[in-house]
């Protein structure tokens, strides 16, 4: 399998040099950002843009997020850069921010899914910084998974899902944000979430003195997602070891991911004690109760405050329950 180790925090210019080639010739790279692991292409290379859609077996409806070295790629894909988007940028960039705004012409339809919008993001990673930079094309990205699947945090993830079909893959160790960025619509004056992500609404809040509008579902939102090959079920806060037992009796294999250690007989995926470790360590569990073979994963819920409403946003997908 083309997986190539670099360092998360100096890496080696000659394997980026290699990485940054295959972009510009076409083919496909999966490299770390500081939330998952992306899959990238030229996103004005129609052809390579399509291969990511096939690799990922992804519907051509659900658009891709653009990846740029810096505020300034803005003006490479966007046609109009409003105030709320340079302020936005100027707040979050680098970081799990990612701004939809109307697109400029050069950016082929089928990275936008057919929309007149673009999603552009500067990802916060040293490995991404040098490889965006490298490669001097805009570069769209998904989640590194196959659809439907969890996201990838760790190269092996990325191998699992999508093997072959990768020209390359830069390992550089576990994302350190665990979830996606945050999707926001930057075309009026207030920011709309798209998307709950590693940026909070809390956070957005506080840089748009307090307006932040509710929720419109992104195109991503309809599709299934996050799902592992066994059952997910979420455990009001305090009770997971209740309902791992519960589905024990009924006769299910089970693991817990929870705050607390897994009662005996149930398999401990995770004690995860706060909001944030569990971001981090999510999807990683998701994918180890599928390897342990279980029935049902039972995961305790958080609140949803912070980084907990990205969270319980990812755990009610993957139990099937939005
Ligand atoms: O953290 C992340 O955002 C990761 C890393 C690799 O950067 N990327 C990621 O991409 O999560 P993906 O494709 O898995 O999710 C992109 C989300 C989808 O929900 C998609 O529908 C939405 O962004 N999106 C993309 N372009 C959009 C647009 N023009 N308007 C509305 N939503 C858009
Ligand atoms: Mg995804």
């Amino acid at each position: 399998m083309p997986i190539a180790r670099v360092s998360s925090t100096d890496p080696d210019p000659d394997t980026i040099a290699r990485a940054a080639e295959l972009l510009r010739g076409g083919g496909l790279v999966a490299f770390p950002t500081e939330t998952v692991y992306g899959l990238g292409a030229n996103a004005l290379d129609e052809a390579a843009v399509r291969r990511i859609f096939a690799a990922k077996r992804r519907p051509a409806d659900n658009p891709l997020i653009v990846h740029v070295p810096d505020a300034d790629g803005l003006d490479v894909v966007a046609a109009e850069v409003t105030p709320l988007a340079r302020r936005l940028a100027e707040r979050w960039w680098p970081g799990p921010l990612t701004l939809v705004l109307s697109a400029r012409p050069e950016v082929p339809s089928v990275t936008t899914g057919g929309l007149a919008s673009v999603a552009v993001r500067v990802p916060d990673h040293p490995v991404a910084a040098a490889l965006l930079k490298r490669a001097r094309v805009p570069v769209a990205a998904p989640s590194a998974n196959r659809s439907g699947r969890p996201s990838p945090t760790t190269a092996q993830h990325v191998a699992d899902d999508l093997g072959d079909e990768v020209d390359l893959i830069l390992d550089a160790g576990p994302c350190r944000v665990g979830v996606e960025s945050t999707v926001v619509d930057a075309r009026g004056s207030e920011p709309v979430i798209l998307r709950e992500g590693g940026v909070t609404r809390e956070d957005l809040g506080l840089a748009t003195n307090g307006s932040v509008r509710d929720l419109a579902a992104s195109p991503g939102t309809r599709f299934r997602h996050y799902q592992p090959d066994c059952r997910v079920v979420l455990a009001p806060r305090g009770e997971a070891p209740a309902v791992a037992q519960a589905e024990r009796a009924r006769g299910a294999v089970v693991a817990m991911l929870a705050s607390v250690p897994a009662p005996p007989g149930v398999v401990e995926i995770g004690v995860a004690p706060d909001a944030q470790t569990l971001a981090s360590g999510l999807y990683d569990a998701l994918r180890a109760a599928e390897d342990a073979g279980v029935d049902v994963l039972v995961v305790e819920a958080v609140s949803e405050v912070g980084i907990g409403r990205a969270v319980m946003d990812r755990l009610r997908r993957a139990a099937g329950t939005p």
